[in-house]
């Protein structure tokens, strides 16, 4: 039995109101539990509108609790607009409730039926959902940096430095563009490591790189436009793109980059080009220095912009990062999009954008309709960890790590799958592709399960259904052990699947 019943036989007299049972060792308050008890009652039709209630003394009395108690249910209910008291009636139903509006053993909840979403939406969620069964892929953790290396005790410092020292002022609504200081940090960041000298006001900080692609396709592109895009290539861009309508026409990706020479007349027609150009993703070149020359002559050909996607441009494991396309950008064509996920915490849902200076309000203001701005506690932190070198540490502490962690995964790929798989590792970034020998990176990645190293097969990052033997495989967040362990399993299934098939 339910913990209170009510007694639909007995026709309620004047002053009466249905069976209530209160939860005496429930944490939920006892007024609170009266309040919705009574709401419940005139909802069903229990209690007509205009129908007086027990005064307070006597139902508390019937329900041995406080008047008190009772008062506060009164009160809260007469302000939710379903009593009303006045002096000499005591306290009724609002009599002016519409009684054919209070069904009489009313379900509590009926499940919505159809769609809900409008035409837009849901192209949007098929799209998304499509894209999303990608990005999870075989290993959920695809693109998660060394979490655990993370200097969260600075971090946690920097943080609590921050409460004291930002004002009261700052705790309000803030300039959705970013906290200036981070914004000047960001700068001084990009002219030391990517060539990329711009005023702090053409920075705008945004919730990571998904953000920037999405207020990009948002407010650049019409129902319709064609977008050159990277094939293979990332899908959290693909799906902002689409999002907004754009028709992507994917652009075969070489050991160069995109090749703007290579396109067809119509595709050449396109209003923009989303590029990973330091480090493609997922197959790995980076961009010749002639592509992007090349890329930048037709976008102002074709008044057309470029995407430039530098997610991880830090981690190159020879020399420095290599400099920004928007750096040799004399047209203001280049939006640039880098992000804090790669190189801090993805859960800081930090990044930023380098736009053109005759966007910056639009941009600015449009952001400030989305979500208004990032926190400015988390932004605050940042730029000190920036200023105070902090940033600068961890870089080359990761660059270290993953580097080491590159070579040991390589290494032991040659030494127990030298016969099964061939490795192409780029000089950029946390995975490396395997190409596996006479097996699907599908059927591969099946057969070798969840491991410690992230693994996807190539073929979910092409737009067509493609037999790509290509699997991709991530070490950032792997300890030493868990690379050879990891090494180990995929050698022992990918021999499973060779003799099975023999
Ligand atoms: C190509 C590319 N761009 C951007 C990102 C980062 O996105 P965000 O900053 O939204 O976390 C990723 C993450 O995996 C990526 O692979």
């Amino acid at each position: 039995l339910p913990w209170y019943h009510y007694q639909p036989m007995r026709k309620p007299a004047r002053n009466d109101l249905p069976a209530i049972v209160l939860k005496r060792n429930s944490n939920r308050p006892l007024n609170e539990q009266l309040r919705s008890e009574i709401a419940q009652i005139i909802l069903a039709g229990k209690l007509r509108p205009g129908a007086r209630l027990p005064s307070t003394r006597r139902l508390s009395q019937e329900l041995g609790i406080s008047r008190n108690t009772v008062n506060e249910a009164y009160d809260q209910l007469a302000a939710e607009g379903y009593l009303q008291s006045a002096v000499g009636i005591g306290t009724r139903v609002v009599p002016t409730l519409p009684p054919e509006l209070l069904r009489p053993g009313r379900p509590q909840r009926t499940k919505l039926h159809g769609t809900r979403l409008s035409l837009r939406g849901n192209e949007i969620a098929k799209v998304t959902i499509a894209l999303d069964r990608i990005e999870s892929g075989a290993g959920t953790q695809i693109g998660n940096p060394a979490l655990d290396l993370f200097p969260f005790d600075t971090w946690k410092r920097l943080m609590a430095q921050q409460v004291e020292r930002l004002s009261h002022a700052e705790f309000g609504y803030a300039n959705p563009a970013g906290f200036q200081p981070l914004r000047e940090q960001i700068a001084a960041h990009l002219a030391r490591s990517r060539g990329l000298r711009v005023t702090s006001n053409r920075i705008i900080v945004v919730a990571g790189a998904q953000q920037a692609l999405d207020l990009t396709a948002r407010l650049l592109l019409d129902d319709g436009d064609p977008v050159l895009f990277e094939n293979p290539g990332y899908p959290g861009a693909r799906a902002a793109l689409m999002g907004a309508g754009a028709h992507l026409r994917p652009v075969a990706i070489d050991g160069e980059g995109m090749n703007v020479g290579s396109l067809s007349s119509v595709d050449r027609q396109a209003r923009a080009a989303y590029v990973t150009p330091a480090h493609q993703f997922p197959l790995g070149p980076t961009m010749t220095l002639s592509r992007r020359l090349a890329l930048l002559e037709w976008a102002e050909e074709q008044n057309a912009f470029i995407l430039e996607d530098d997610y991880d441009g830090d981690f190159r494991h020879a020399g420095k990062p290599i400099s920004a396309i928007a750096s040799l950008d004399t047209y203001d064509r280049v939006i640039y999009v880098g992000t804090f996920s790669k190189v801090m915490l993805p859960s800081l849902r930090l990044g930023f954008m380098v736009v053109p200076e005759e966007l910056v309000t639009q941009i600015t203001s449009v952001r400030g309709f989305m979500d208004r701005h990032s926190p400015v506690l988390e932004q605050a932190t940042l730029a000190a960890f920036l200023e105070l070198g902090y940033f600068a540490r961890h870089i080359r502490h990761m660059r270290e790590v993953y580097t080491e962690r590159r070579a040991l995964l390589i290494t032991e790929l040659l030494n127990h799958t030298n016969d099964l798989l061939d490795i192409y590792a780029p000089e950029t970034g946390a995975h490396i592709i395997a190409n596996l020998h006479g097996i699907s990176g599908q059927r591969a990645a099946k057969a070798i399960g969840t491991q410690e190293i992230a693994i996807v097969p190539l073929s979910h990052y092409y737009f067509e259904p493609t037999k790509s033997n290509g699997l991709l495989l991530n070490f950032a967040n792997s300890t030493a052990a868990g690379i050879q362990r990891s090494v180990r399993n995929i050698a022992r299934a990918l021999r499973g699947q060779r003799r099975s098939k023999s």
